[in-house]
């Protein structure tokens, strides 16, 4: 007997709780139920398949399977499965090391994590901490409003997105915010905004930055926000006010990093070099959790000292850079310089670039938002779910989209073919077109 997505449903209700659902409506919102996946196609256990138009949460790099990265991890398994990075190493774990290193000019050490999440943990600990050993107390984080690192409590208190973090605000961290500078009036040019953004966190830096230890931002796109992109000036004035008061610079490229936007980390675009820059998401290509600081000399030195000094970093997990993540990761990496996998996400951004110009002046759309291959498509709001409705007429069409809130969020494969990506591109504009048509 074939088990049908139905049936599978039904016994996935009975049993599991997943993340960011409201599971009074989950049935009845028909979730898919996935199988297997190849290239950028994921497929149910009924046989439907689905083009990944949202890289399964943003991590899917080349696609799905790629067979250089499985044989990477098919032989660290015939090798190590796994072994402590608490007093010992492992060949993976230097490796990969070596080779972000390489990706990112000015950064130092590599500490691992897992998700993106427990990296932001990592780097805004290290930052309160590397004051501390330069003699300083500083106990606050400065974030942008409409920010999101993650769902840790530490991530969550960095956060200014209303609907997922204000419940939590009496059990977080102190904290200063400041505007986004994507948050533009209709009236301001994204450099206008970049300016008045900046301004103020000047001005809030010249209140507080002796008690700041970090300015923690999301470089060039606030993702969760619904894709916020903002221009590189923002970044510039956040560097140089950073190190006018002594704060540390963490950027997020949890989303951004990793060829997202069309250069391998999104502080290119700003030709700036953060304290610390955190990744995660793509780095396995998708395929395993793996996430990473990345520490300048300067912020891992405050750490060195003899054992009585106790300036250790006592942070870690037991599955701190896990072996088969870290090949999985080599693999990714090693490919994407091979394949100029960061060329060809630029190329697919200017091809989307274009077909979005029909998208943008559709009736139903408020505003188009991209950088490379991170899309938002703001619908106007017909009722509660638009963006839910608008990705389901999607789904019905064979392309898998995802909502936040009233934004459709495109983020395919950064290798994505034309023909895919004009399949893409045509059941956004239908589904836009059944939902949204006066
Ligand atoms: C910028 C940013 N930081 C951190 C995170 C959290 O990563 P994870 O979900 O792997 O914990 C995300 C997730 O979307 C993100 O977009």
């Amino acid at each position: 007997m074939t088990i049908t997505s139905e049936l599978w449903r039904e016994r996935d209700a009975a049993a599991v709780w997943h993340p960011f659902t409201q599971h009074a409506a989950w049935i009845e919102d028909k979730p898919a139920v996935i199988e297997r996946a190849e290239g950028p196609w994921l497929f149910d256990v009924d046989g439907v398949r689905y083009l990944d138009g949202i890289s399964s949460l943003w991590t899917t790099t080349v696609g799905h399977r790629t067979p250089e990265i499985d044989a990477a991890i098919t032989a660290q398994l015939g090798k190590l499965d796994h072994s402590t990075f608490l007093g010992a190493t492992h060949q993976p774990g230097i490796e990969l090391a070596e080779e972000l290193l390489t990706t990112a000019p000015g950064m130092s050490k590599v500490f691992y994590a897992g998700d993106g999440s427990s990296a932001v943990e990592a780097a805004l600990k290290m930052a309160y901490q590397s004051a501390l050993q330069r003699g300083q107390t500083r106990p606050l984080f400065v974030h942008l409003t409409e920010a999101y690192h993650g769902d840790t409590l530490g991530s969550v208190s960095v956060g200014g997105i209303e609907l997922f973090h204000d419940k939590y605000r009496p059990i977080l961290l102190d904290t200063l915010s400041t505007g986004s500078p994507g948050m533009r009036r209709p009236d301001q040019s994204p450099a206008e905004r970049a300016l008045e953004a900046g301004a103020e966190l000047e001005k809030l830096m010249a209140e507080h930055g002796e008690r700041v230890c970090a300015i923690i931002v999301e470089p060039m796109v606030q993702g969760a926000a619904g894709i916020l992109t903002y221009d590189a000036a923002y970044l510039r004035t956040a560097r140089r006010v950073a190190d006018a008061y002594g704060a540390l610079l963490i950027c997020d490229e949890v989303a951004t990093g990793v060829g997202r936007t069309g250069k391998m980390w999104a502080i290119e675009h700003a030709g700036i070099t953060p304290d610390l820059l955190v990744c995660g998401k793509g780095l396995t290509a998708g395929y395993l959790p793996l996430s990473a600081v990345l520490a300048t000399e300067e912020v891992y030195e405050a750490f060195l000292g003899a054992p009585a000094q106790v300036r250790t970093f006592f942070h870690g997990h037991t599955f701190t850079a896990n072996p088969l993540c870290c090949a999985a990761a080599i693999a990714n990496l090693r490919m994407m310089k091979e394949r100029a996998v960061v060329d060809q996400a630029a190329e697919l951004g200017e091809r989307l670039a274009a077909g979005l110009i029909s998208v943008a002046k559709h009736p139903g759309v408020k505003e188009v938002r991209q950088l490379g291959t991170m899309i938002g498509v703001q619908v106007e709001p017909r009722g509660d779910r638009t963006g839910f409705e608008v990705c389901r007429a999607a789904m019905n069409k064979g392309v898998w989209l995802r909502p936040l809130g009233d934004v459709v969020v495109v983020m395919p494969p950064l290798t994505l073919a034309p023909p895919e990506t004009d399949l893409l591109l045509g059941a956004l504009e239908t589904a836009l077109d059944e939902v949204l048509s006066v």
